[in-house]
């Protein structure tokens, strides 16, 4: 069971991972189209669905999952899940940024350049990094 668990847990984490990591890449394109344009709206859809058919509910999974594990498996007390809890709320920040970006961007109403989300895109990686570090090699 636990092991089971664990595997769509790590599904669940790659599925969100892909839309974190994508939509600001999605934001630098959707940035130089004009809005009113054809692209800009294919830009809109492409957003829209990618936030609420896959990043939202792979994140209400990856938190289902990790919290039923961390019960299961006693982690509770562990100082490196407490670490990592403290990370993965940073990424479900990230997730509620995006977010309110895909609202501005479909009311033609973004402030924010092209430079700004190509930045921004390193935040999920750097998190990744030291989520995975903390799960897997547990180092307090
Ligand atoms: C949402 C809150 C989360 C909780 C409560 C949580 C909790 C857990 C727990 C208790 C385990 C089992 C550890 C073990 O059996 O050794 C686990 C495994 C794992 N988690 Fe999470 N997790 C969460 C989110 C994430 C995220 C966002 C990532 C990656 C970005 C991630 C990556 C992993 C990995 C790679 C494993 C496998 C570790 C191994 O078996 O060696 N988790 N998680």
């Amino acid at each position: 069971m636990y092991e089971w668990l664990k595997a769509f847990h790590l599904v669940a984490v790659i599925s969100w991972m892909a839309g974190l990591l994508y939509l600001p890449r999605l934001f630098v394109y959707h940035c130089t189209a004009e809005p009113g344009s054809r692209q800009s709206e294919t830009f809109k859809v492409m957003e829209r669905r990618l936030l609420r058919f896959i990043m939202n509910p792979a994140m209400i999974a990856t938190w289902l999952l990790g919290l039923w594990l961390a019960w299961q498996g006693g982690w509770f007390a562990a100082p490196w899940l407490h670490a990592k809890l403290a990370l993965v709320l940073a990424l479900s920040g990230f997730h509620g940024l995006l977010a309110r970006s895909v609202k501005d961007f479909a009311a033609d109403k973004n402030r924010r350049s092209p430079k700004f989300y190509r930045m921004i895109n390193e935040i999920p990686t750097v998190l990744m990094i030291l989520i995975v570090i903390l799960a897997v090699v547990k180092p307090f």
